[in-house]
């Protein structure tokens, strides 16, 4: 019997939870070779410190499990580690952390901001600084909450007002600074702490979850007073100890990484000789990262620009596109990026992909016949894959025969090479 009712935001949250590398039975295709490496790196063994470090600083929907990037980066040969979708910079970090030079871009203002203080190598003296700003801010920010300020309609209908004031009366201290410390970006602690702000922000908000961008309707309890305000210093202690971790862990001669804040199609063009692109693009008609973020951009005043626009397979746009145009679309931009990250590899060097499944309205997208033409046309080509079954899709259906059962969705990692040389693959 086929359930036609529309799924709840809670079922909607356990289908889009972050799904990547939630381990499970493989199925492997491709060279025999690599089938060991892959499936291992595909599967995060029982107990992995995934929370260690800066892993667990900020949320964000579909990250890449650290043993996926580490396992990946590990088989590289020598050189950069790129990746042109960090999100909140997993994979920079990951690399930073095997001694290599990391490149990491991401169109997201906020994902650029995260993994900018995920990669820091602070002094001990800095985090202990940190900690003592957040106090500092926040008591200025306190003698502030209750002053006149305009406040949006758009951001009010986030937050009950106790929580609305404490983060705005936070947010404009970190952002305008004091006459004893500059305000962010100029200053790195200011910098880091607007960081802070933002990984509290959803738990804050009246928003569902970090990937549900919903006002929960249930009823619940006003904000205590000074409760965001505790938060934001519990956080930065918690993250002083995650920075002083990452800092003995990562060499001191290993360079800083490049971050850049960039649309994934169009490639810088000074980039290091790459070793391996380790990446995991945005799923077709999964998420929408912007949207995601947009709560925390309003609060922080940061510039969106035509973010929302430019984001790659977004659910908004490829259901306003529809399925056909949003597959084709899909596949010249998969194509974009490929072509331009894999030009600057190595010999030995190869591009591996964390990808999965998505869905159009009721339409089930399987994303590996998009990848793999993606590839053909710039001259790559898949060496191995390892597919996992993960949780069904909400009432969707794959194309085709009528078929009454929900369709399983999959995750692939994909282990691609280049075929020809740069310049041929040009031509
Ligand atoms: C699956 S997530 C990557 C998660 C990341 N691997 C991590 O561990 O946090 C996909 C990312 O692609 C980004 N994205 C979407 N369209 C993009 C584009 N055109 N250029 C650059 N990044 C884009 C989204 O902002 C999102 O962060």
């Amino acid at each position: 019997m086929v359930n036609e009712v529309p799924p709840s935001d809670q079922d909607i949250a356990k289908l889009r939870r972050s799904l990547s590398n939630v381990g499970g039975p493989s199925r492997y295709r491709g060279d025999p070779a690599l089938k060991d490496q892959l499936e291992a790196a595909f599967t995060p063994p029982d107990g992995f410190p995934e929370r260690a470090l800066t892993h667990a600083f900020h949320p964000w929907p579909g990250r890449m499990h650290p043993h996926t990037a580490r396992s990946l980066i590990a088989m590289a040969p020598e050189g950069a580690i790129a990746d042109p979708f960090m999100g909140a910079g997993t994979v920079p970090l990951e690399a930073l952390l095997a001694g290599r030079q990391a490149v990491g871009n991401d169109l997201n203002p906020i994902g650029h901001e995260v993994a900018w203080v995920r990669t820091r190598r602070f002094s001990k003296a800095a985090t202990q600084a940190l900690v003592a700003r957040a106090k500092a801010v926040w008591k200025v920010a306190e003698g502030r909450i209750e002053a006149p300020r305009r406040v949006s309609p758009e951001l009010a209908r986030w937050f009950d007002t106790q929580a609305l004031h404490e983060v705005l009366a936070l947010s404009e201290v970190l952002r305008e600074g004091r006459p004893e410390w500059p305000g962010s970006p100029a200053d790195p602690l200011s910098r880091t702490l607007r960081a802070v702000l933002s990984s509290l922000l959803v738990k804050a908000s009246r928003q569902v979850s970090d990937s549900i961008t919903k006002v929960d309707r249930v009823a619940h309890d006003p904000t205590p007073v000074g409760r965001v305000g505790h938060w934001f210093k519990k956080r930065a202690q918690e993250l002083a100890a995650e920075l002083d971790e990452v800092t003995v862990a990562v060499s001191r001669e290993v360079p800083e990484p490049l971050l850049i804040k960039g649309d994934a199609r169009e490639v810088p063009a000074d980039l290091p000789a790459l070793a391996a692109v380790v990446s995991s693009p945005p799923y077709p008609g999964v998420y929408d990262y912007f949207a995601h973020h947009l709560l925390r951009c309003l609060v922080l005043g940061i510039e969106t620009g035509s973010v929302a626009d430019r984001e790659i397979g977004s659910r908004r746009q490829s259901e306003r596109i529809g399925l056909e145009v949003a597959r084709d679309r899909y596949v010249d931009d998969l194509a974009r990026v490929l072509r331009g990250w894999s030009r600057g590899l190595v010999p030995g060097g190869f591009v591996a992909l964390v990808i999965g499944d998505g869905q159009v309205g009721k339409k089930v997208v399987r994303v590996m016949p998009l990848l793999t033409k993606a590839a053909a046309a710039v001259g790559l080509q898949i060496r191995g894959t390892v597919s996992q079954a993960r949780p069904v899709f909400s009432g969707a259906r794959d194309e085709g025969p009528a078929d009454p059962r929900p369709a399983p969705k999959e995750e692939h990692l994909v282990w691609l090479e280049p075929t020809l040389v740069p310049e041929a693959r040009d031509e």
